[in-house]
């Protein structure tokens, strides 16, 4: 299989929206639903304890299913370390949040929002999907995450968007995902079957929780074929069959 073949298999919520995986997000989406009755949950952070947990993965089909529930939708990659989102969606680095940032910063509201962003069209998404990539590398992501700017500018998409998806960087490794985190309504926590470590992963949420992030649920990804439940999970062959879901909402 090529990479690109590879990236463009992430996009399961798409190439197989009856299977039983689909469900999943399906299920998620509806507990973030039934978690946000209270408060408007709007913008909704992605991240987890290392790389490669699936945390892009998840970002990407959830949007893809929020595009068919809300009527706009924005992905955006706060993941300014490792950018990925866009090759989910066969799309360009070229030009992205970084970019849009200094644009926002300098003229405000008045800036063309649309320059920066790329409509994601597809016969399976009902509704409107926009993709908004990292864009150019930066040297700070750390301090560009914390300043109150990203979270002015995060303010001012909320009211262009019914819904806002950030993918983020791994919280166990760099505090990035936490700042994410705790300038979003709510978190989705991923956890690798059979790879994170139960301590470090408990570590990560209890900061989460000190910062009174709202954690939506965890999801753990990657479960091995063995350990399914198969009366549930029980058939599928593509990279994703072994994703399983476990959400608590508090
Ligand atoms: N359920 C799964 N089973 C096997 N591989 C998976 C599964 N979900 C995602 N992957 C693969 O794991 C790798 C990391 O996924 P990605 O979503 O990019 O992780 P992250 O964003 O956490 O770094 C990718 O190669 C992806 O295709
Ligand atoms: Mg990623």
């Amino acid at each position: 299989m090529s990479s690109l073949e590879q990236e463009k298999s992430k996009l399961i919520a798409l190439e197989e929206p009856n299977s039983i995986h689909v469900e999943m997000y399906r299920s998620i989406r509806i507990n973030i639903e039934y978690s946000a009755i209270d408060k408007a949950v709007k913008t909704i952070n992605i991240t987890s304890t290392l790389a490669n947990e699936a945390k892009t993965t998840t970002a990407c089909n959830l949007a893809v299913m929020s595009a068919n529930r809300n009527k706009k939708v924005l992905l955006i990659d706060l993941d300014l370390r490792s950018p990925s989102v866009h090759k989910a969606f066969n799309f360009k680095n070229h030009i992205g949040v970084t970019d849009l940032l200094i644009d926002f910063i300098k003229n405000g509201e008045k800036i063309n929002l649309y320059k920066y962003l790329q409509q994601f069209i597809h016969p399976n998404i009902t509704n409107e999907l926009y993709i908004l990539p990292v864009g150019t590398e930066v040297v700070n992501p750390t301090e560009i995450l914390s300043s109150k700017r990203i979270v002015e500018l995060l303010n001012f998409l909320k009211d262009q968007f019914d819904e806002i998806i950030i993918d983020s960087s791994p919280s166990g490794i760099v505090s990035d995902g936490i700042i994410t985190s705790a300038f979003s309504d709510g978190t989705i926590y991923i956890v690798e079957s059979g790879r994170t470590r139960v301590e470090d992963a408990q570590k990560v949420i209890s900061q989460l929780k000190n910062l009174n992030v709202n954690i939506l649920g965890v999801i753990l990804t990657k479960v091995p074929k063995k350990i399914k439940d198969y009366g549930y999970y029980g058939y599928g062959n593509n990279d994703h069959s072994n994703n399983r879901v476990k959400i608590d909402v508090e």
